[in-house]
């Protein structure tokens, strides 16, 4: 067994990428600067200062927005406003993981609609419910997890169009969107919303550090204040002082300092990956992602990613398995997070990889 774990299974920065400094001087100020805030409850809607900058980020106005301890749970909350058991709701293939199954925890029919490079089928989409409605459609568009892939400026105006016309809403779940290393990223559907149809989160899990646990949700203005309102019965307000820090670092302007570093970083282990898999995986397909955190790669059909997976431990090499991230099928792919794992270890990972899928080749030859 190799000396130490390589894992691309993680979805989240290794440590050397973390903001330590600016984050110890942000807490310092938030709590020189902003103490009596930091250290109350807030309401339901988090720390006001915060929920304005991202309102005026996003072109909004401040009753739109909701601030909230991370993406997740607030997708969780906004899944319980909207989803009822036996509802139908239209998840992507492959999709992240968690939504999958907070989506079964409540019952819902999840339908399956496939992703291509440039993000879901929106004719299967449409098809799919034309032929039964749908309540919601959960959509990642920005460097998708699992997939890596984006989706295109046209589909977003045509997912907006067919929400009016079949009275579904969309969640966009936009975590990935600042972390963009070619181009800026096309309008978010939020944006292009006349009808109330779509409801935005996003979080600065990515931005700062997984471990503030702050994000937001962001739409119409009624629909947040009863998600608001459902987040006090619950938590009574959001963690103030994770928000207070956060507020400090987006003020300072060291959030965008940050963003500028992390994506350069990023960019550098998406380019290592994608040369080691070219160089030393020909035959394996995947989409090149242009930002954010993760590639999903597509052996030959004769490789079970979950058999390849316990090979690859004992080589010293993690990754997810293709079917955690599916309704159904994915045997033959894998997650690679590159956020995880640091540029100049890369290629060994790659090449353990290569190394546990020959082992299980020679055991069961075709
Ligand atoms: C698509 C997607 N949504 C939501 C989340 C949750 O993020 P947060 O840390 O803001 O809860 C993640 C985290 O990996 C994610 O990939």
């Amino acid at each position: 067994m190799a000396a130490e774990v390589i894992s691309f299974a993680r979805g989240a920065p290794s440590a050397d990428i973390l903001p330590v400094e600016a984050v110890r001087e942000a807490a310092g100020r938030a709590l020189a600067d902003d103490w009596q805030r930091a250290l109350s409850y807030g309401t339901g809607v988090g720390h006001p200062g915060l929920r304005e900058w991202i309102a005026e980020r996003h072109e909004l106005e401040p009753a739109q927005v909701m601030v909230t301890n991370g993406s997740l749970e607030a997708g969780a909350m906004l899944f319980q406003h909207l989803v009822g058991a036996g509802d139908r709701v239209i998840v992507e293939q492959p999709s992240y993981d968690r939504t999958l199954l907070l989506l079964e925890r409540l019952g819902a029919e999840r339908v399956g609609v496939a992703l291509a490079a440039d993000g879901l089928d929106v004719e299967q989409l449409e098809a799919a419910v034309r032929e039964q409605p749908a309540t919601l459609v959960h959509a990642i568009p920005n460097f998708h997890n699992p997939a890596g892939c984006t989706l295109s400026a046209p589909k977003r105006e045509r997912l907006v169009e067919l929400a009016a016309e079949l009275g579904f809403r969309i969640f966009e779940d936009d975590p990935y969107r600042e972390l963009s290393f070619e181009e800026v990223p096309s309008p978010t559907m939020l944006s292009l919303d006349g009808s109330d149809r779509v409801i935005y989160a996003s979080s600065f899990s990515k931005t700062v550090s997984p471990g503030v646990r702050v994000g937001y949700l962001a739409g119409p203005a009624e629909e947040i204040g009863k998600l608001a309102k459902r987040a006090s019965e619950v938590y009574i307000s959001p963690n103030m002082l994770a928000e207070s820090i956060v507020w400090e670092l987006c003020r300072s302007g060291a959030l965008d300092e940050n963003i500028a570093f992390v994506k350069g970083a990023l960019r550098e282990r998406r380019d290592a990956l994608v040369g080691a898999l070219r160089e030393q995986l020909p035959e394996a397909e995947f989409v090149v992602p242009g930002g954010g955190y993760f590639l999903w790669l597509t052996l030959g059909h004769d490789a079970d990613s979950a058999e390849l997976l316990s090979a690859a431990r004992e080589e010293g090499v993690a990754f997810v398995a293709g079917p955690d991230f599916m309704l159904d099928g994915g045997r033959s792919s894998l997650r690679l997070s590159f956020a995880s794992v640091p540029a100049e270890l890369i290629g060994e990972g790659v090449a353990r990889i290569c190394r546990a899928l020959e082992r299980i080749r020679a055991a069961s030859p075709a």
